[in-house]
């Protein structure tokens, strides 16, 4: 558990999901725009899945942080170990292949009142520190990122991910980007 202080004054708390979070979760996912929830979709939303997914948390190649204000999730990120099938899939067609054994699979989310507050930063330097000190190579996007979504474009290139493809889905250009630690 870490604590972080956002550039507003606000003192956060970063923890790993645990058993007992269903409802905060299920709340935070809920609470996601439409928006948001058009850019972030690592899984269903719905309360079953969430239940599932706590349920069986210490079974997971997941690591899913939470940032918690006045005991309410307020952020979402996961970290896969290795690559989900769809981009090794696309990747591989592409001839860029990844040691699965040091690379980690990145998806990040920001309750919309708390975008651009500097908390998807502050939350990516600790998960930079577990992944450096796991021992980690390379982080690439969870399904990439959508070329439109300017906000997380820029997020991603100010942490030094760089761009090594492109891909067209669900009528939408992506960039396929990697950062290597
Ligand atoms: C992407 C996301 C995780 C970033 O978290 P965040 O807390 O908003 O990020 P930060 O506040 O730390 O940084 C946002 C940066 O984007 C910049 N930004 C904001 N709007 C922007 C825009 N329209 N175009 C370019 N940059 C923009 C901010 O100025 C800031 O950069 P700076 O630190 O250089 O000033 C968050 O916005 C989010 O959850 N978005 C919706 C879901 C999503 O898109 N997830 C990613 C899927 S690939």
């Amino acid at each position: 558990m870490k604590n972080i202080l956002l550039k507003n004054g606000e003192n956060i708390i970063v923890r790993c999901l645990q058993k007992d979070d269903a409802g905060l979760l299920a709340n935070y996912l809920t609470a996601l725009s439409v928006e948001s929830k058009s850019r972030f979709g690592p899984h269903p939303f719905d309360r079953s899945t969430v239940e599932q997914i706590c349920k069986r948390i210490d079974d997971d190649d997941i690591i899913r942080y939470v940032a918690l204000h006045n005991d309410n999730i307020i952020s979402y990120m996961l970290v896969k170990h290795g690559l989900i099938e769809w981009d090794a899939i696309r990747l591989g067609e592409e001839q860029q292949f990844f040691d699965y054994g040091c690379t980690a699979t990145f998806a990040p989310s920001v309750l919309d009142a708390w975008q651009n507050s500097g908390l998807g930063t502050a939350m990516f330097q600790v998960i930079l520190d577990d992944l450096r000190r796991k021992k980690y190579k390379q982080v690439l996007l969870w399904g990439g990122v959508q070329a439109g979504n300017k906000r997380a474009v820029h997020f991603y290139e100010k942490h030094g991910f760089k761009r090594i493809g492109s891909f067209w889905h669900d009528g939408k250009d992506n960039h396929d980007m990697v950062l290597d630690l």
